[in-house]
């Protein structure tokens, strides 16, 4: 414990090859950067493999659930019933159209929103759930759709996900965001995709990320409010050519999943992510674990940086950011689970090329971290 490592094994490795170099260079040769055909061949592709209806490519997946929330037809005043644990990006979408993400407190084993919770937040002004599929684990949509009001689903985490009853999570048929940044399981650098059922809801999602126009509408010509939202062809053709390989690296993550849960079974007080249960099945996304009750969360980050392993604090609890407790008065004890667990979380490096080497490596330093010296 003592040397300083000089190879840091990172938290993410985005795995691109000879298929992603030749699909880009094919777009730049092409002259068509933007608008141009590899959009709805990314869309389709993507919507085929999920089992979705439509999918709409858009820039980010915060611009997906900003899109998606407003095809649900959220708006000022309304409130929206979500998790505290997640990226803040699930709550923000909410407050960019003037409504208010009412939080919920989470599920202690499966960290997705509790929905007996959740039930318990809505009001008259509730119009629509958002529930939250974190670290790529299927949140409980059967009960969620029960409760009779429009959902949107945070999928930003979860492509591979499958729900307990055979459905891909993002292919239920509410709009559903996914998000392409790097350290995803499909990544092109910066993007996202909505899943929709409905072809007058795709309609509109291509619309708003397009400035408002209307497909058959002219250049420069807008009958509705829009946005930048669009994804380009380079990115398009990025995450096309990834997702003919998707399944082996899904295979992967969930390889190098399965390896740390070996090595890291029975450490005394460490939460691991939960298993699979009752037909769901996770989409590997991050490996974070909770540290034992009393272990300090800095100085082990520190500790395990010296050993050559990088990790980091995720996730924080949304409604304790400073900016959600100055706008809505949010403090600390409002939901117990939320913040007990994300104040003991952390990210360990995770990514499909992970070699059981690497993965025995951070396993032995964190061990040999919560041991202390
Ligand atoms: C749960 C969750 N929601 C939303 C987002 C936002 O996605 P993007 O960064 O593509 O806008 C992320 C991305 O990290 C996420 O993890």
């Amino acid at each position: 414990m003592s040397e300083a490592a000089t190879e840091v094994i990172p938290l993410a490795q985005p795995v691109l090859g000879p298929e992603e170099e030749a699909a880009v260079i094919e777009v730049l040769r092409s002259g068509q950067l933007s608008l141009g055909p590899r959009v709805p061949a990314f869309e389709d592709a993507f919507a085929a493999w999920l089992g979705a209806e439509h999918a709409c490519a858009v820039s980010s997946g915060t611009a997906g659930l900003h899109l998606a929330l407003r095809a649900v037809g959220v708006s000022e005043g309304d409130e929206v019933v979500t998790s505290p644990f997640s990226f803040v990006a699930s709550a923000n979408a909410v407050l960019f159209e003037r409504a208010r993400p009412v939080f919920a407190d989470i599920d202690a084993r499966t960290l997705n929103l509790d929905p007996a919770a959740a039930g318990a937040a809505v009001t008259a002004r509730t119009s629509a759930l958002l529930p939250v599929h974190i670290f790529g684990y299927p949140a409980d949509l059967p009960t969620f759709e029960g409760m009779g009001l429009p959902i949107v689903e945070d999928a930003c985490e979860a492509l591979g996900a499958v729900h307990g009853d055979g459905v891909r999570v993002g292919a239920r048929g509410h709009p559903a965001a996914f998000g392409f940044y790097a350290n995803k399981q499909l990544t092109t650098g910066e993007g996202g995709m909505v899943t929709v059922a409905d072809a007058a809801v795709k309609e509109r999602i291509d619309s708003e990320r397009n400035q408002g126009r209307a497909p058959d509408m002219g250049w420069l010509d807008h009958d509705r409010l829009g946005f930048n939202y669009r994804l380009t062809d380079i990115a398009c053709a990025l995450g096309h050519a990834q997702l003919a390989r998707l399944d082996g690296m899904l295979a992967d993550r969930a390889r190098v999943a399965g390896c740390y849960r070996e090595a890291l079974a029975g450490v005394e007080g460490l939460g691991l992510p939960c298993d699979d249960a009752g037909g769901d099945r996770r989409g590997w996304f991050v490996f974070v674990v909770q540290l034992p009750h009393g272990v300090e969360r800095d100085p082990a980050i520190r500790a395990l940086r010296e050993l050559g392993v990088q990790s980091k604090p995720y996730l924080p609890a949304i409604h304790l950011m400073s900016f959600y407790r100055e706008r809505f008065g949010h403090h600390e004890g409002e939901f117990p689970v939320c913040e007990d667990v994300a104040a003991r979380s952390i990210a360990l490096p995770f990514f499909s090329e992970m070699t059981e080497g690497q993965v025995a490596e951070v396993a032995e330093g964190l061990i040999a971290v919560l041991e202390g010296p």
